[in-house]
């Protein structure tokens, strides 16, 4: 679906984009020689109001999206303008300033903006490449499907354990009750996995990727004693390795959809403290005019 939105109407708004960047630099270099390139020359008003004129429509966005019944063009078409007025935004702010900066409020305006551009980039890249991993990684199911198919191993898992010697039943049994997947934010986007499982010998142990039960429970079959319980424990081991290639597609899958929306977090909130910074940025070069 992304894809269509950096094509809309055959890249109408990369033209726009350019446009914009042709006219911008075509301003500053109308500079006089008697007058360097700065934010209050007239050139600099002119490039300044068009970049904050730009922030405003850019910052509506969020308004167009929630206004369904709106007949303004479509949320396509506006994503699509947004994403590359967004990129021209940043020449435009450059251009206005002359790249002057220094430890102030209008610099801080600028280092905001540019907060804002980075995450959108990096919300574009996610929306490009996420949707299609998150495919592979399903393979053909989806999440509540993955989900269903653990909890069907879960229980398939736990009657062999019964079937088995005390050591492998608490190992096994503890190893599905302390499985973690998701957890707090840092964890869903790192994909970070604190499963833990308790040994008779031990007590708990960490068991990263399921792969410390796993190796528990194969290292028990040479010690076997009867038959049936090797038939058993190797009837488990196939189940606890089908579990660890399910949580693995679903810890990734969490993570994906993490990334998805947590750029958001840095897009939105600091698209506000732009919005305020420039605001005070405005005032005040008035003030001091
Ligand atoms: C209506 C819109 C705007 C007006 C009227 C305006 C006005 C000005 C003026 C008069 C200056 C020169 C100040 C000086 O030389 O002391 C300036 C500088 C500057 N402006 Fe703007 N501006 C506008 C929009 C923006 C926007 C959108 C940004 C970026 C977010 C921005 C960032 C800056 C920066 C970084 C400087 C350089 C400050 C410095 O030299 O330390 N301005 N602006
Ligand atoms: C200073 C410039 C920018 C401002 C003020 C701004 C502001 C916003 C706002 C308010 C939203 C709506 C979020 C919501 O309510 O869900 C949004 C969404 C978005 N922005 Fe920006 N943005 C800017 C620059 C950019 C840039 C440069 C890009 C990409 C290169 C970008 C990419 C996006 C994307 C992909 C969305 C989500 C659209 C969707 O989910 O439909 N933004 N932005």
């Amino acid at each position: 679906m992304f894809d269509n939105l950096l094509r809309f109407r055959n890249f109408r708004y990369f033209w726009w984009f350019l446009v914009t960047v042709v006219v911008g630099c075509l301003l500053y270099a109308s500079h006089s020689s008697t007058e360097p390139p700065n934010g209050g020359t007239w050139q600099g008003y002119v490039l300044g109001t068009w970049a904050a004129l730009l922030i405003v429509l850019l910052a509506l966005l969020g308004f167009r999206k929630r206004s369904y019944r709106s007949r303004l063009g479509t949320t396509q078409g506006w994503t699509s303008a947004h994403v590359y007025l967004g990129i021209a935004l940043w020449f435009l702010a450059t251009l206005h300033c002359a790249a002057q900066f220094g430890w102030n409020v209008h610099t801080l305006a600028y280092a905001l903006m540019c907060l804002v551009i980075l995450s959108g980039l990096f919300g574009v890249y996610t929306y490009l490449n996420y949707p299609r991993r998150m495919t592979a990684n399903r393979t053909g199911s989806n999440r509540s499907e993955l989900f269903a198919e653990l909890y069907e191993l879960n229980r398939e898992g736990a009657d062999l354990a019964r079937h088995c010697a005390a050591d492998i039943q608490t190992a096994v049994l503890s190893s599905i009750e302390r499985t973690a997947v998701g957890g707090s934010i840092p964890a869903q986007l790192t994909g970070r996995d604190g499963s833990r499982f308790e040994t008779l010998e031990n007590g708990a142990k960490r068991n990263t990727d399921q792969e410390a039960v796993i190796e528990y429970v194969s290292s028990r079959i040479p010690k076997a004693e009867k038959r049936a319980e090797v038939a058993y424990l190797q009837d488990l081991l196939a189940i606890l390795c089908r579990r660890q290639a399910i949580l693995r597609r679903l810890r990734q899958d969490v993570r994906f959809q993490g990334w998805l929306k947590a750029w958001l977090y840095v897009h939105v909130p600091v698209t506000a403290a732009t919005v305020a910074a420039l605001a005070v940025h405005i005032v005040t070069t008035f003030i001091y005019w």
